[in-house]
């Protein structure tokens, strides 16, 4: 794994969104997978402004977003479907119709799951953004989910419920299940761009580097990756100083 360390949230978002800008220059036909969640904002703000002052286009770009909260329309307000359409696609030039994201509101959870693994299999994404929670999970693959999973429903965990709740008026309105695409879906990308700010990820970010391939730290699997790159802020790598 290539790790870039930078200074703060700012140059994190900015390094990312240049890494971005250039596979959708290189590639304006291309797929790429999004993350929710407070880590990516600051990178999208950077492909709004590229896309505004000309810089990039999305016209011909498909998205893939990693997860969505189970039993949350798409225009609930904490759906992750909002929340790209708040944070991104309103303020760029994409095809609403080009970006895929799971139900979570499908009748049939099963079959939900499939149909993604299917839209997944289709759109091979040519670079996969990722945050990580305090916990190592990836997308919503908690501590134990295996490395061969595809697109399926969780339960979260307590960790996940109480780092989440901040978006929310109050912990019990939290989803307790979520869709996620599996690691294998995430493996399955050309390129991994993942990113971690702020000292509550400095202990994920140093076991990520530091610790044994586990499915107990489902981020450690992006280091048998081939192309993944970290680029954490100095904060999340207060503990890997001497790498
Ligand atoms: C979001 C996602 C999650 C987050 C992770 C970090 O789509 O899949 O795995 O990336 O929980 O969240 P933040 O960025 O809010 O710290």
């Amino acid at each position: 794994m290539k790790t870039i360390i930078v200074k703060n949230y700012d140059e994190m978002s900015k390094v990312g969104a240049d890494i971005f800008a250039q596979i959708i220059l290189d590639k304006p036909n291309g797929v790429i997978g999004l993350a929710t969640g407070s880590t990516p904002i600051g990178l999208y703000k950077k492909l709004i402004e590229k896309c505004t002052n000309g810089e990039i286009s999305f016209k011909g770009i498909h998205t893939v977003n990693l997860d969505e909260y189970m039993g949350l329309p798409s225009s609930h307000e904490q759906s992750y479907a909002f929340f790209m359409r708040d944070n991104l696609f309103n303020h760029i030039d994409i095809d609403i119709n080009n970006t895929n994201i799971e139900n979570g509101v499908a009748p049939d959870a099963q079959a939900e799951c499939e149909r993604y693994n299917k839209v997944l299999d289709e759109l091979r994404p040519d670079i996969q953004l990722l945050g990580i929670g305090s916990n190592g999970h990836i997308a919503f693959n908690e501590p134990g989910t295996p490395f061969d999973s595809v697109t399926h429903v969780v339960e979260l965990t307590e960790s996940t419920i109480k780092d989440n709740s901040r978006l929310f008026d109050s912990i019990d309105e939290v989803p307790t299940h979520a869709f996620t695409m599996g690691i294998k879906n995430i493996m399955n990308a050309k390129k991994i761009l993942i990113l971690a700010s702020g000292a509550n990820k400095a202990k994920a970010v140093y076991r990520l580097l530091k610790e044994k391939i586990t499915e107990d730290l489902p981020a450690s699997i992006l280091n048998t990756h081939a192309d993944c790159t970290l680029i954490c802020d100095e904060a999340a790598a207060s503990l890997i100083n001497n790498i």
